[in-house]
């Protein structure tokens, strides 16, 4: 055993596979629950993109957490776990019919709807069934976050939601349709953030809007705040939960509600990012003419968070304890992004030893492809090994 790592019971599976620490991850529940206790209008969708490990979802499904999914296959699986069908919220900007129907002959809580033709399909829909849908209207409200460009939503340039001077057409038109029923307003400003200003500014933001909601007499009965709040990468082992109780506590201050109103959250990476750990296999310590390379088995297949956002995720050699040396830990896939980190030190690397790479519960395993025809990497929670 290494650190916080029962190595020999890794030594049997085949790699590379994510690891998932069950004690972690309900820990983490327990810390959303117990901030979320105090405020008995805060609820939760764990936004299911994050990770829809089955395994996993049946730990965060028995927590009570509803479900933010952005496709039918993730309704299917939300409700294969048990999540209730009234704890479901279907979000994304490119909804199929095939969806939207699967959402409404199930009956999930809401739709969040993020255009006017969205919003007549989805009305023609129910009405062919004799159902009323219940909206809510992402809103864009062009508040910028501090994270990486990609992973940012909420600007008047990204493609989400729908544009604030819109937003009382947009009601006005659900009001005229008979099978829809405007419930919400949803909001999402990006992910990975970590800067409570950033969230206190949608705040602000929200507030202005429910401020002209109000002169025109609109009541809403929820506000959907998105999720975004980020975890530490840089210090999984010393802050593995994240700071919950600043993000709600930011909420709780700034946002003013109106009469009854319902916050939700859709929180994905601070629920299961630092429960996660890519487990792979040194396969070869290669010495180039400028530096020295551990070539591991696990590839940008498996985790693409480095290749495609520049991402950093810290890497332990979890088999040694010899002293430290420089290395370019590398994949085998046949491109040259497929880099897990450059010039680090790990612990001396030989062929065989088990490279952890941590903080990967988040957009790691759901991500995987099969480029190259991989394998697709397996995911083992604590109780399994
Ligand atoms: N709600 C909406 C509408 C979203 O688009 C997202 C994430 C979430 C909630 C959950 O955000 P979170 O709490 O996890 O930050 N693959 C990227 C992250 C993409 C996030 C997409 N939307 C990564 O690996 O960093």
């Amino acid at each position: 055993m290494k650190g916080k790592f029962q190595v020999e019971k890794f030594k049997n599976i085949r790699t590379p596979f994510y690891y998932y620490d069950t004690n972690i991850l309900r820990d983490t529940l327990k810390a959303i629950k117990s901030e979320t206790d105090k405020h008995e209008h805060f609820m939760v969708h764990y936004a299911i993109k994050a990770n829809a490990n089955p395994k996993v979802l049946n730990i965060i499904c028995q927590a009570g957490l509803g479900v933010d999914c952005v496709s039918g296959g993730e309704i299917e699986r939300a409700l294969e776990v048990g999540f209730p069908a009234n704890k479901i919220v279907f979000a994304g900007v490119g909804k199929s019919d095939w969806e939207i129907e699967l959402a409404i002959n199930k009956d999930i809580f809401c739709f969040n709807v993020e255009s006017i033709p969205e919003l007549e399909v989805i009305n023609q829909i129910a009405q062919e069934k004799g159902k009323i849908a219940h909206v809510a209207f992402r809103i864009n409200p062009n508040v910028g976050a501090h994270t990486h460009a990609n992973i940012t939503t909420g600007l008047a340039e990204n493609k989400f939601g729908i544009a604030m001077c819109d937003m009382l057409t947009v009601i006005e038109e659900a009001k005229n349709m008979k099978n829809v029923k405007f419930v919400g307003l949803h909001f999402h400003i990006g992910s990975q953030i970590l800067d409570m200003g950033d969230f206190e500014a949608l705040c602000n933001r929200i507030n202005e809007l429910q401020d002209t909601l109000e002169r025109n007499n609109i009541k809403v009965e929820h506000i959907n705040v998105g999720g975004g709040l980020g975890i530490d990468y840089e210090h999984p082992n010393l802050s593995p939960i994240p700071d919950f109780k600043s993000y709600f506590e930011t909420y709780s201050k700034f946002l003013r509600l109106r009469n009854g109103q319902q916050v939700h959250f859709e929180l994905g990476r601070a629920v299961v990012g630092q429960m996660g750990t890519l487990i792979t296999k040194t396969l070869y310590v290669k010495q180039g003419s400028a530096k020295k390379f551990a070539i591991v088995d696990a590839g940008m297949t498996d985790l693409i968070r480095p290749a495609l956002y520049q991402a950093y995720h810290k890497i332990e050699n979890i088999s040694s304890n010899a002293p430290t040396e420089a290395y370019d830990v590398v994949g085998p896939i046949c491109e040259s992004s497929d880099v897990f980190a450059k010039s680090i030190d790990l612990n001396k690397c030989q062929r065989g030893d088990l490279i952890a790479i941590r903080s990967a519960g988040a957009y790691g395993e759901i991500m995987a492809s099969q480029y190259n025809c991989r394998k697709m990497p397996q995911g083992y929670i604590t109780e399994e090994l």
